[in-house]
């Protein structure tokens, strides 16, 4: 029985040698080790023998066991990682292969601007004008003859204003201060608006013009309003878009609809007020118009100018995108060129 043990030994021995497979070794282990295999018939026999044969035999063969268990456990973790590594080998994924790109869409600079100093007036308590009350293809009343501008005056020209064929009368606006008069005739004092948007201009194309831009127009409306709380306001509008280290300046100057009038020049940020093809070389650009309410406009809309004052001001987007990122023509915002627009 002893030799018998030791011929099933040595043939799943030589066997599993021979194994080429996960496969062929869960196919040896049946056969020897499974309850129907072979050295399972062979224990069986165990019981005629004597106790003392019983002993060694048993023990034998539960070496036996042990080491071919040992065995085929061996070889079993060797294929296993034979294969593993074929099959990580043939699911492999390149990592150097460049990935796909996606390019992602960004927020126009001129919208973000605006946007940034649409904020900072809310921030300032002013709320946006709604655009119905702000529109773009306007009424020479609205965009002259209320805002005081004398029938004669050289803006109402062909030559500085779009007209609309075959409508008399009706403008592309060239202003966005066309608004103050839409809100003044809708909402009753106090009133504290703001309202950007494009407007329109017969200009000769060149690197600081355009024939259409950007403005954003304010108005504040209450009782005791003063030229202080003018100053106030913008001065702290210009702290807080440019950051407090620019130099600014107030500068009087004439609208019709206004009373007095001023405007406000930013240190050039090109030449930082050394003079410069940009800035003209006076080291300044202007960046808005502004000035109190005329008492013309308020009779006109019927607010007591006894009883009310206010500011009004006009500031040109472009210039003031072009001021804070140095960008030294217009025309970049509006060619769609990618490697501009990247940019922001
Ligand atoms: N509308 C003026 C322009 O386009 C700018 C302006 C000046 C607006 C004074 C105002 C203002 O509201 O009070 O040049």
């Amino acid at each position: 029985m002893k030799e018998q043990l030791e011929n099933i030994y040595n043939s799943a021995k030589s066997d599993i040698d021979n194994a080429q497979s996960i496969n062929d070794i869960e196919n040896i282990r049946l056969k020897y080790l499974s309850r129907k295999g072979e050295f399972n018939s062979i224990k069986k026999g165990l019981k005629d023998l004597s106790d003392e044969e019983k002993r060694t035999v048993g023990a034998l063969a539960n070496q036996i066991t042990k080491d071919l268990e040992d065995m085929l456990k061996a070889k079993h973790d060797v294929f296993y990682q034979k294969e593993l590594r074929a099959k990580l080998e043939q699911e492999r994924i390149d990592i150097t292969l460049s990935s796909k790109f996606t390019p992602l869409g960004k927020i126009h600079p001129l919208t973000s601007t605006t946007n940034e100093i649409v904020s900072i007036f809310q921030n300032l308590g002013f709320s946006v004008v709604p655009t119905e009350l702000s529109p773009e293809v306007e009424t020479e009343y609205y965009n002259f003859d209320m805002l005081n501008v004398p029938k004669e005056h050289p803006a109402r020209d062909v030559q500085d204003t779009f007209y609309v064929k075959d409508m008399p009368g009706v403008v592309l606006r060239s202003q966005t201060s066309g608004a103050q008069i839409h809100v003044m005739e809708n909402q009753k004092p106090p009133i504290k608006v703001v309202s950007p948007g494009r407007v329109y201009r017969n200009e000769n194309i060149n690197a600081r013009k355009n024939n259409f831009f950007h403005q954003i127009e304010g108005l504040y409306i209450d009782k005791d309003i003063t030229f202080g709380d003018l100053k106030g306001v913008l001065n702290e509008f210009i702290r807080l878009y440019f950051g407090s280290t620019r130099p600014t300046r107030f500068r009087s100057s004439f609208f019709p609809f206004t009373e007095p009038s001023a405007e406000v020049d930013v240190q050039c940020i090109m030449c930082q007020g050394k003079g410069c093809r940009i800035c003209g070389g006076t080291g300044w650009l202007e960046i808005l118009g502004c000035g109190m309410v005329d008492i013309n406009v308020l009779k006109g809309v019927g607010i007591d100018p006894e009883v009310y004052s206010g500011f009004a001001f006009g500031m040109g987007i472009e210039r003031l995108a072009m001021l804070k990122y140095a960008i030294d023509d217009i025309r970049l915002f509006f060619n769609n060129d990618k490697r501009f627009l990247e940019q922001f």
